[in-house]
């Protein structure tokens, strides 16, 4: 027998999806700076987080444009975690504001100003940095900026996890940390690539330029060695 009410449920979910996808696009169309046309995918994020530190509790992250990122940082972290989260698109913070978590502080502001005062943010560490912000649409300069004083801002043990359509940022990652790691999400639309950057040696990284592939049939995923 047919279930109408599964059915209802899931058009309801579909029809929610393209709606935030939709709001996205349009708020991507009028901004170029959003830097995507679409916000990623359940599955790349999932493949993100996993690259978070383990005794991760505060988090900041730049760019999290409609907060399905910020939902997903938000879903792994601890009852007493907090997150910063720093958008610099003022259309986004209707959606932003919808996430009610007493552990989200959000920021309208660039991270390019903001990230001159990470000390200041009311954290009492910083165990993860994740970006998705556009960094191709910034200056050799501020790059470099963001990359060092991001560096300087963690924790030890912490992280700094950058996400984008181009490993362009990995020469400016592997100048302020001692271990840098690249891994690439092909569930996302369009793809992309995930840097994860410590100061710690804790991560083994691959001198070799081979592209090794691990289980692609259930991660379709590639772990790259540069
Ligand atoms: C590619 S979107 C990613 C959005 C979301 N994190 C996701 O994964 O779907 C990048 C986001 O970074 C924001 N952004 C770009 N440059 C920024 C900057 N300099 N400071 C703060 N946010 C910025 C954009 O407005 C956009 O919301």
């Amino acid at each position: 027998m047919y279930n109408y009410s599964t059915r209802g449920t899931r058009l309801a979910i579909k029809n929610t999806v393209v709606t935030k996808q939709l709001f996205f696009l349009k708020t991507a169309l009028c901004d170029y700076r959003v830097g995507a046309v679409l916000p990623s995918t359940r599955r790349a994020l999932r493949r993100v987080l996993t690259e978070l530190p383990r005794e991760c509790r505060y988090v900041v992250e730049y760019g999290p444009g409609d907060g399905v990122s910020t939902r997903a940082i938000l879903e792994r972290l601890p009852p007493d975690g907090r997150v910063v989260a720093i958008e610099r698109n003022p259309d986004f913070l209707p959606r932003l504001w919808t996430i009610d978590d007493g552990r989200l502080r959000l920021m309208l502001g660039d991270v390019r100003a903001i990230s001159t005062q990470l000390d200041q943010l009311g954290l009492p560490r910083i165990d993860a940095v994740i970006s998705s912000i556009p960094f191709s649409f910034l200056s050799n300069s501020e790059r470099e900026n963001i990359v060092e004083r991001t560096a300087a801002a963690l924790a030890p043990a912490g992280r700094f996890i950058v996400y984008q359509y181009s490993p362009l940022m990995l020469r400016y990652l592997r100048r302020a940390f001692t271990a840098v790691r690249v891994r690439f999400a092909l569930r996302n639309v369009p793809p992309y690539f995930i840097m994860v950057a410590e100061k710690s040696p804790s991560i083994q990284t691959d001198s070799r330029r081979t592209f090794q592939k691990i289980n692609p049939r259930t991660d379709h995923e590639l772990l790259l060695s540069f």
